[in-house]
């Protein structure tokens, strides 16, 4: 395929763009901090230029097959509220709109794991937390789930698009793990997402399999790594710092307290890194 890839500068759209390429396809990166060389400067906040940039690009493209949607501010308290909101919602527009127009009916992208109730101040009403949970807390959040009801109206008006939105967990990339040492000794201190993460090489394998196996129509999907971030049973986290909060299966060992079996069932995703393994 001929994918755009937006914010392939960033921290994980650098791994996605590497996977992508490594499995054959042709990637064009749209980042308003890309160099020269590495992608288009394409500020998502300008209709026209993404209007422009999704249709072609001379020299670089001439039209493509799918989107893998990753530009954003990736959290709260990066930048004022109002400038998130208006960069996120704006550009996750912006190329939903532009897909429309040039007839891109394939699109992947990054919502926020923000959206099950993060920073969890009030406890979850069950374990392990699902797709069904939808509790912004943030404007950040509150824009992703704008973005997630954006993607469900452009599916409503075009039975043929796709539009899959990726509940990531916290990113992390290799060098990050180092620091995963640091959160052994007290769980409050990863508690506000219920210790979940993802390796960016695993979060990059779901972006693939969701363009090549989705159909039309819209779908989100929780994309967390299997364990979590603890080497204390998720369990035993569980019962310590949220007392009370109900199982609705039992989750095993080291196990994710966030649910991954949507993603396992419908893309047949499974993720297959640990921070543990990269540990000396
Ligand atoms: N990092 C996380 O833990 C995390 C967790 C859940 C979801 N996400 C989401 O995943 C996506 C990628 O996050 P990341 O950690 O790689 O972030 P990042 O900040 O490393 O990369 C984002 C990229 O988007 C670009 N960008 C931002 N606004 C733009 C605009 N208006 N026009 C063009 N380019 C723009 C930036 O230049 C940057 O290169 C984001 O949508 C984020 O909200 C991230």
């Amino acid at each position: 395929m001929r994918i755009i890839v937006t914010g392939g500068s960033g921290k994980l759209g650098a791994v996605v763009v590497e996977s992508l390429r490594a499995a054959d396809h042709t990637v064009v990166v749209f980042d308003k901090a890309a160099r020269r060389g590495e992608g288009v400067p394409v500020d998502l906040t300008d209709a026209g230029e993404v209007l422009d940039a999704v249709a072609g690009v001379e020299d670089l493209h001439e039209g493509v097959d799918a989107i893998v949607h990753l530009a954003a501010i990736p959290a709260p308290g990066i930048r004022p509220d109002v400038a998130t909101f208006e960069n996120n919602v704006l550009g996750t527009h912006h190329v939903f709109q532009a897909a429309r127009r040039a007839g891109v009916r394939r699109i992947v992208t990054a919502s926020s794991e923000t959206l099950l109730g993060l920073p969890m101040t009030v406890p979850p009403e069950y374990f392990p937390v699902d797709e069904e949970v939808t509790l912004p807390n943030s404007t950040y959040s509150m824009g992703k789930l704008l973005e997630e009801q954006m993607a469900l109206t452009f599916c409503r008006w075009d039975p043929a698009l796709s539009i899959t939105a990726m509940r990531f967990s916290n990113v992390m990339v290799e060098e990050d793990y180092a620091g995963f040492e640091a959160w052994q000794d007290d769980p409050a201190v990863r508690r506000w997402n219920a210790w979940g993460y993802i390796d960016a090489r695993d979060a990059a394998d779901a972006i693939r399999l969701a363009l090549e196996v989705r159909g039309p129509g819209f779908e989100r999907y929780i994309i967390a790594n299997a364990d979590t971030v603890m080497r204390t049973p998720s369990a035993e986290l569980a019962a310590a710092e949220f007392p009370g909060v109900p199982f609705r299966r039992p989750v095993e060992g080291t196990g994710t307290l966030l649910s991954i079996d949507k993603a396992r069932r419908e893309l047949g995703w499974s993720p297959s890194r640990s921070w543990r393994d990269a540990q000396g």
